[in-house]
């Protein structure tokens, strides 16, 4: 184990970076959507009640992690869990925490690069004059999604402008990565997000203030109507597991809790350095950015020209590409201009210091077992994420991406959570796990987390991991009792195409690899996860030998 000269420079630089990493694309992009896809306002308080019982703990459990592992020389969670714990088992778990940031950062850099390209297309007013139509068919040319098996042809566009924007935008994370923590990511941060907050206000009173566009035979577009249907709460889905799944599968995204980035940005915290304040205020912040800012800008201003049927119906992460560029343009070219450098450019400063984040895990770990420097580990860290990436970016349209992010962006979040609140709750134990959250606090933590941290967080974060294993079709209240009535008559269960089980076993879909000489979309799935498989056990591999390094080096120094 070597000891990396890392840290932070700063308590505002490290607060902002913390923030960096979770004030990302799922504020802007994955909440909106995730909100109007379950209900606007009945989606609110599911997710509320998720920040406060599983998001708020996770991130003092995180944090405390974090710092506890830094302070014994661990910067990644396969150490910092054994750190934690007798059993060898526990640094394999830790490789999830490595894993899902790789997994992540190889789909995310590609959609970073995407905004990366559109601040310049809006800089140059590439949108100027164009129709809905011509917005929407510029973004499937950039990224070469229009593309469909022809006869029985493999039809793959290469798209050339995408693939140089994706390796720019990698070229820029790995440099910043290089630079190290304070000279690069805390650099970046103190910069990227004052800028990332002015754009979203900016966005954010247009979308407010938009009220009623007056567009002919529309009577809801009115930008009030859309704020109206995310806000006004609705309790009728208290009861709807499906709700309830979504909800808390944002909070993971977005805070970044589950995912390993929070244990090793505090790793470098000093030892009696306060962070359940500062877990709080990057928690906060975050808060603030996506249900202020990120509330009030897409769905808003789209529902102000499109309607509020229409943005129920067609929600979705392409939205930001397809059609902000033609709801600016109602505002003329200037304004229009503006806006699209203000979303574009707060999309990719929100990205990067996501993605900056993502990256840092990696590094902690070979930094820390096998001495490698800082320039070295992150042009390696750029090799595997361009190996991952390519996939993504040249089968984008046979579902290699959504593969990614399922794999990556859901289900590792909840393995890992699930393992991490056991493991400081329960094997660690409370008792001392407490004294680290506490330690050199600048806040009174309330007691009652105490309670919450060992019995309710775990609690839930299991009933969510145990819900998404076995999600019968549609997944609402009503279908649970369905499918347990058909269990328990027919022997049978109706599963959801999600469910992780039904994913596992590809249940209910034919295993069908080649049809007419031609792979189908099941191989291209497969194959996604045959990748991040490997890279997987390829991870332990590393932490298994790291483990051997640290065995042969304490008895060389105990001899
Ligand atoms: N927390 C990051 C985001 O929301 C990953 O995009």
């Amino acid at each position: 184990m070597t000891q990396v000269k890392e840290g932070w420079g700063s308590r505002i630089g490290l607060i902002l970076a913390m923030a960096g990493n979770a004030v990302g694309l799922g504020n802007f992009l994955r909440f909106p959507v995730q909100a109007v896809q379950n209900g606007g306002g009945a989606f609110i308080i599911p997710y509320f009640v998720s920040f406060l019982l599983m998001g708020i703990p996770l991130l003092w459990v995180e944090w405390a992690m974090g710092r506890y592992g830094g302070i014994r020389g661990n910067h990644s969670t396969p150490f910092i869990f054994d750190s934690m714990a007798k059993k060898r088992i526990w640094k394999y778990v830790g490789v999830f925490g490595i894993f899902t940031n790789i997994g992540i950062i190889s789909y995310y850099t590609y959609i970073e690069s995407w905004t990366l390209s559109y601040t310049l297309k809006s800089i140059f007013q590439s949108f100027t004059g164009l129709d809905r139509g011509q917005v929407s068919t510029m973004f499937d040319n950039y990224a070469g999604v229009h593309s469909h098996i022809i006869g029985n042809q493999l039809a793959i566009n290469v798209p050339f402008w995408a693939i140089v924007a994706f390796l720019v935008t990698l070229i820029i994370n790995i440099y910043i990565l290089s630079k190290g923590l304070s000279e690069g990511t805390e650099k970046v941060a103190k910069i990227a997000m004052p800028l990332l907050i002015l754009f979203g206000i900016f966005l954010a009173i247009r979308g407010i203030t938009l009220g009623a566009t007056g567009i002919a035979g529309c009577s809801t577009c009115n930008s009030h109507l859309g704020l109206d249907f995310l806000w006004k709460p609705n309790f009728d889905s208290l009861a709807n597991p499906k709700v309830w799944l979504a909800a808390a599968g944002q909070i993971f995204f977005t805070l970044s809790v589950g995912m390993g980035t929070i244990h090793c940005y505090a790793a470098y915290v000093r030892k009696n350095e306060d962070i359940a304040l500062n877990a709080m205020t990057a928690g906060w912040m975050n808060e603030f950015v996506e249900i202020v800012l990120g509330a009030s800008v897409v769905i808003p201003i789209a529902v102000g020209y499109m309607g509020l049927d229409w943005v129920k119906e067609n929600a979705g992460f392409m939205m930001a590409f397809k059609t902000m560029p033609y709801l600016f343009n109602q505002w003329g070219t200037i304004l229009a201009t503006l806006s699209g450098v203000a979303w574009f450019g707060l999309l990719f400063f929100a990205g990067i210091t996501s993605s900056l984040a993502m990256g840092t895990p990696f590094m902690g770990f070979v930094e820390d077992e096998f001495g490698w420097g800082r320039v070295k580990s992150a042009i390696v860290l750029g090799i595997i994420i361009l190996v991952l990436a390519l996939p993504t970016i040249l089968f984008f349209q046979y579902g290699v991406f959504d593969e990614y992010d399922y794999w990556t962006g859901t289900v590792s979040l909840v393995i890992f959570a699930t393992a991490e609140i056991i493991l400081f709750s329960w094997i660690f134990g409370l008792k001392k796990g407490w004294r680290e959250i506490t330690r050199g606090s600048d806040i009174k933590v309330p007691h009652f987390y105490k309670f919450v941290i060992k019995w309710v967080t775990p609690i839930f974060i299991l009933t969510i991991f145990i819900t998404s294993l076995f999600k019968p079709l549609h997944g609402e209240m009503a279908d649970w009792q369905v499918a347990f009535h058909q269990l328990f008559s027919h022997g049978t269960w109706p599963w959801a195409s999600d469910s992780i089980i039904a994913q596992v076993f590809h249940i209910n879909v034919k295993m069908i690899w080649f049809k007419n000489g031609m792979p189908t979309g099941m191989f291209f799935k497969d194959m996604s996860r045959l990748l991040l498989l490997s890279t997987f056990l390829g991870l332990s591999y590393l932490v298994h030998i790291a483990s051997k390094k640290r065995k042969l080096k304490s008895k060389k120094l105990q001899s």
